[in-house]
């Protein structure tokens, strides 16, 4: 039986891992986690990641500048493995010094020796047991176990959180960080029930005020109610997209049977910086998680991480744990 931790405090694991107050991380995410939110994060006392999968090198410097300038507590980047700016991503996270990565889309085998070698502490998004063995082999420090209801790109297999979390806590012996469909302390107190010992939050923190998303991006994800979201695109690249034009155009032609190729120039270039970062409802690409129902206003970071930290206490006073 794997022991059972109740903290939401620094003694968890991964607060430790990290050197971090709470053991709650906000997910890199493209187009909404500029130096804004993950130093907010930060400075709130979780880990903010700063998601370089929408920007080039050396704009990813400039928000590690930035950072730097708003807070002195650890943070870190996230990098999708599968970006075609990769290496040199790697070259500037090695170059600044950052302390922490957590890779994503992509083998951990690449870039974990490189990574560990100068230092620094690495963790690796997955969808499943199997990818989690394999990250804890490549060297790893944790894993992020992402199950199906999270926003952004998904795991082919489909599997909820629910199911996932126990698989991976069986399977490795490295911390694991539960993430898909966190939105409150009560959801985070259920994640160390099966045997996490962090969490992380996309969503949650995508529609923040500092989140660097438009604000009518915002504005429509906190509008969206139970089933709002549906997981398309599977033949590519499974993403969960928000119901809306371009949701449409998807939807339409993987029922009538498209092509990868169809596929790949329906979306085209740029659709997801037309939708969430240039605002275009109609016509751009919009990403969420399913948890977005749970959510009706835009709060600052500070407000999400007391609501946060405050209602798994009460959950755990509640609970009698
Ligand atoms: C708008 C959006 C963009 C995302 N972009 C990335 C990304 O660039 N890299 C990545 O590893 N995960 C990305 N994610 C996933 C998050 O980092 C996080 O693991 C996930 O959102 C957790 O599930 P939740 O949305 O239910 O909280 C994205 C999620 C959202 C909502």
């Amino acid at each position: 039986m794997t022991h059972l931790s109740p903290l939401l405090d620094k003694n968890q694991p991964i607060s430790q891992l990290f050197g971090i107050e709470y053991p709650i991380i906000s997910g890199g995410m493209a187009w909404c986690s500029g130096h804004s939110l993950a130093s907010a994060v930060s400075e709130a006392g979780g880990l903010g990641l700063i998601g370089a999968g929408s920007m080039n090198p050396e704009i990813l410097r400039e928000h590690i500048h930035k950072t730097r300038a708003a807070t002195d507590k650890p943070f870190g980047v996230n990098i999708p493995l599968a970006s075609p700016h990769a290496e040199e991503t790697i070259q500037i996270i090695l170059e600044e010094k950052v302390p922490i990565v957590f890779t994503s889309a992509g083998n951990p085998k690449t870039y974990t020796s490189a990574l560990k070698e100068a230092g620094v502490i690495v963790a690796h998004v997955v969808s499943s047991s199997r990818f989690a063995i394999k990250a804890e082999e490549a060297g790893v420090d944790a894993v992020v176990a992402e199950g199906f209801e999270a926003g952004g790109h998904n795991g082919r297999e489909e599997t909820t959180t629910l199911c996932l979390i126990p698989s991976v806590v069986k399977s490795v012996s490295i911390p694991v960080i539960a993430a898909g469909g966190i939105v409150s302390g009560s959801a985070i107190a259920a994640m160390f029930c099966l045997g996490a010992s962090g969490v992380q939050l996309g969503t949650a923190f995508a529609l923040t005020k500092e989140s660097s998303a438009h604000q009518k991006f915002k504005e429509y994800c906190v509008s969206l109610g139970e089933g709002d979201t549906q997981l398309l695109y599977k033949a590519v690249s499974p993403t969960r997209l928000v119901k809306g034009g371009y949701f449409d155009l998807i939807k339409e032609a993987e029922e009538r049977g498209a092509s990868i190729e169809e596929l790949k120039a329906i979306r085209g270039v740029g659709r997801a910086r037309m939708g969430m970062f240039e605002g275009d409802l109609e016509r751009g690409e919009l990403e969420i998680g399913q948890a977005a129902a749970e959510i009706d206003s835009i709060r600052s970071v500070q407000e999400v991480m007391a609501d946060l930290v405050n209602g798994y206490r009460d959950t755990i006073d509640q609970m009698q744990l």
